[in-house]
């Protein structure tokens, strides 16, 4: 038995890196995962197979029946179009009937100091990281209020609180995370739905990869743990909201080596 068996969940850019990882933790404690991706759709497929064998591997160890086909699937959606994120929650519940659990993980950087800044770099940060949250929190809502539960998991960041330089439009876009968070678990806590936003530090993925690796070392001489963080410790942190968080909402829970305290 694992603790999110009969739970329906969604992971948006749930492909590679922390989205991969959460996609992961919450599919080995039992939960149906729709794992959405925008270009990665050999990544997103291949975790699908992943999924399915890890669960079939669990059910022949526990001596039962073949574990159902339908414990993950691969949906493509640019979740900063609004149509589409909310296509993308309105498939799940066709497909699945319920949604408990909304991990908003998909975001991007580009990085320039606001002297060159574009309004095209700005709105693209705003309308990946942001406003995608918006689309599918509202998306996800009317089901969670029916079925009285949900867990809304939002990925910020530690440049959310802290500030970064040459990131001012991910800066905004994820501070701006952070108060949606708050009024999001402020309104739908009488309805059984919590919602947290987790604020990773510098953390191995793609996403960090980017960061010349001079920066890289500099970054990494702030870090109080003297590392980067894995993305399964962070998967760690979405699964614990996810699984035991039943009296956790409109906190930021932060996973970041304590570069940010
Ligand atoms: N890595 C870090 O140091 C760090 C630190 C703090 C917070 N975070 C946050 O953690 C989250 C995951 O970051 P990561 O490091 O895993 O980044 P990553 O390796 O660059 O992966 C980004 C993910 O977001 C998806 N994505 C981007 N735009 C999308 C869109 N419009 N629609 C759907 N999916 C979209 C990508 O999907 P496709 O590949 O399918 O396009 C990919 O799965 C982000 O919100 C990021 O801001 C990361």
């Amino acid at each position: 038995m694992g603790k999110l068996d009969g739970r329906v969940a969604v992971v948006t850019g749930g492909a590679r890196g922390i989205g991969r990882a959460i996609a992961l933790a919450l599919a080995e404690e039992g939960a149906r995962v729709a794992i959405n991706y925008h270009s990665s759709a050999a990544a997103a497929q291949e975790l699908v197979d992943a999924i399915r064998a890890m669960r079939q591997e669990q059910a022949h160890q526990a001596g039962g029946a073949d574990a159902d086909a339908e414990v993950a699937i691969a949906l493509q959606a640019d979740v900063s179009n609004a149509e589409q994120a909310r296509g993308l929650i309105a498939q799940v519940i066709e497909r699945w009937g319920r949604i408990d659990i909304l991990v908003n993980n998909a975001g991007i950087t580009r990085d320039r100091t606001l002297r060159k800044l574009t309004d095209e770099d700005w709105l693209a940060v705003i309308n990946n990281n942001l406003n995608s949250v918006y689309y599918t929190t509202t998306a996800a809502m009317p089901t969670m209020i029916e079925q009285k539960y949900g867990r809304i998991i939002n990925i910020s960041s530690y440049v959310g609180q802290a500030g970064n330089f040459g990131q001012a439009n991910y800066g905004a876009s994820k501070g701006g995370i952070i108060a949606f968070t708050k009024t999001a678990a402020i309104e739908l806590a009488r309805y059984g739905i919590t919602v947290n936003a987790l604020a990773p530090g510098f953390t191995l993925t793609d996403m960090l990869a980017k960061v010349p690796e001079n920066v890289q070392e500099q970054i990494k001489a702030r870090i109080p743990m003297g590392r980067f963080g894995k993305p399964e410790e962070i998967a760690k942190a979405v699964l614990f909201l996810a699984a035991d968080g039943d009296y956790i909402t409109g906190q930021q829970i932060n996973v970041n080596g304590g570069v940010y305290m």
